[in-house]
């Protein structure tokens, strides 16, 4: 419950930071406008759990399907909606504070009542809840992100941190053969194995099962992610008007936007800017460049390497030489802030390397957090898989090799989701979200 509160918290202080008339905005062409997701966080848990175990009947059975689903953005194919489609923010407000009202009855007064034939025994859905929450708290910033200025109420401490710039220098470090393991154990009723892994895992998503361990070939991979000097490069050597570095429809894509440079990117003259969440400022050079996985593609064909899949990833980030696999890239201690730049401690990323502590086994740097990871892995199920009845669209749906894994978590994400077998995905032309990549080569 208290996590409950406290990611309600996390999102009602996201929602303050916009201007009360922006809530009608879309801040991002693909996706819905920034009203449907107050609604949404609350509709969601309400459906899930007021509709589903607890069988309360509905207090307004038209906004739970109004905010029951987002869209999943698809280029070409934009919302039309009108602002005065939408219901008034008084009204959407009150919606919310009801179902926050009637789902803390339920769960204080009749928590334990069926909760073991409702999957509530285990915390499964009280988990759902709270972790589709703090997803949205990610989309909202980057949303945020993408709102102009004077939509929104700055706040302090924008700016990216002042962690003095690492001695870094671009560099790649061999990875012997060796086992990855993806994904955690499954666990059957009472039958709660006594496998470490199990007891470390709390909770899973439903792409998160079976755990499954794949051998992994020996291969080189990046130490630091490609930062916005490193892309300036390709950007400069005419990256961007080489047809064969992309992959037809990511040519197609980048020339239908005018893309020119990464999206949070601005040029002025012969001068690079940042585009911040509440300010802009001069590129950053030792931040990792944020891109879509069709420009980290083209970056990693003009390097001559290629991006690595979740399994190289996995084993870079969790292997070691003595051959037992950690529960993070530093070890087995619990996420604190000395090991990356995550859990929306700040807003923007830090300089690659700023983390020296986080670094895993093999000496790569900045896996958890500072940016999502691009794969090459097509988002799919993991040998037994099996989607949530309560929710079976959640991964499923997204199976269909228009997706790829991204791996390690942004500065905004929520430290939950830095567990080894969490899988995130994206399509790969999609450029507002927190991610970077680093490369590999066989
Ligand atoms: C897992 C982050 C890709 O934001 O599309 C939120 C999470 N699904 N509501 C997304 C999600 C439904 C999802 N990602
Ligand atoms: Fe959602």
């Amino acid at each position: 419950m208290g996590r409950l509160r406290d990611a309600r918290a996390h999102t009602d202080a996201l929602f303050s930071l916009i201007a009360p008339e922006a809530l009608y905005d879309r801040a991002i062409p693909e996706r819905h406008r920034l009203i449907f997701y107050l609604g949404h966080l609350e509709a969601f848990d309400w459906n899930l759990l007021g509709r589903g175990p607890f069988a309360l009947d509905p207090h307004d059975a038209s906004f739970d399907r109004l905010f029951a689903f987002g869209i999943d953005p698809t280029h070409g194919n934009l919302p039309s909606d009108r602002p005065a489609d939408w219901p008034p923010q008084s009204v959407v407000r009150s919606y919310v504070e009801k179902c926050r009202r009637r789902l803390d009855d339920a769960l204080h007064t009749r928590g334990s009542i069926r909760a073991s034939t409702l999957g509530l025994a285990d915390g499964t859905l009280l988990h759902v809840a709270i972790e589709h929450r703090l997803m949205h708290a990610e989309t909202l910033a980057y949303l945020l992100h993408q709102l102009p200025y004077e939509k929104k109420r700055g706040i302090e401490n924008a700016a990216p941190a002042s962690v003095p710039p690492s001695s870094f220098a671009p560099k790649s470090v061999r990875i012997p053969s060796g086992t990855a393991t993806l994904g955690q154990p499954r666990r059957n009723g009472d039958a709660i194995s006594s496998h470490s892994a199990a007891a470390q895992f709390p909770f899973g998503w439903d792409n998160e099962f079976d755990e499954t361990s794949v051998d992994v070939p020996e291969f080189a991979i990046d130490v630091y992610p490609v930062t916005n000097a490193q892309f300036l490069g390709f950007v400069r050597a005419g990256g961007y008007d080489q047809s064969t570095l992309w992959l037809p429809e990511d040519w197609r894509w980048k020339e239908e936007c005018g893309l020119r440079h990464p999206f949070f990117w601005e040029r002025s003259g012969n001068e690079w800017f940042w585009r911040g969440t509440f300010e802009r400022i001069p590129l950053p050079a030792d931040c990792p460049v944020y891109v879509s996985h069709a420009e980290a593609s083209a970056y990693a064909r003009w390097a001559g390497k290629s991006l690595p899949t979740e399994v190289q990833w996995h084993r870079a980030a969790y292997g070691t030489p003595q051959g037992p696999e950690r529960l993070y890239p530093w070890g087995d201690a619990a996420p604190r802030p000395e090991f990356g730049n995550f859990d929306a401690a700040q807003w923007e990323p830090a300089p690659v390397g700023a983390h020296p502590a986080g670094a895993s086994a093999f000496g790569v740097h900045d896996l958890l957090g500072n940016g999502w990871e691009w794969t090459r892995t097509p988002f799919g199920p993991l040998p037994g898989f099996e989607p949530f009845p309560f929710y079976p669209g959640y991964s499923a749906d997204f199976f269909d090799g228009r997706h790829f894994v991204m791996k390690g978590g942004s500065a905004r994400t929520a430290a939950c989701f830095l567990r080894r077998p969490f899988r995130n995905w994206f399509q790969p032309r999609y450029p507002y979200v927190y991610a970077t990549f680093r490369c590999v080569e066989a």
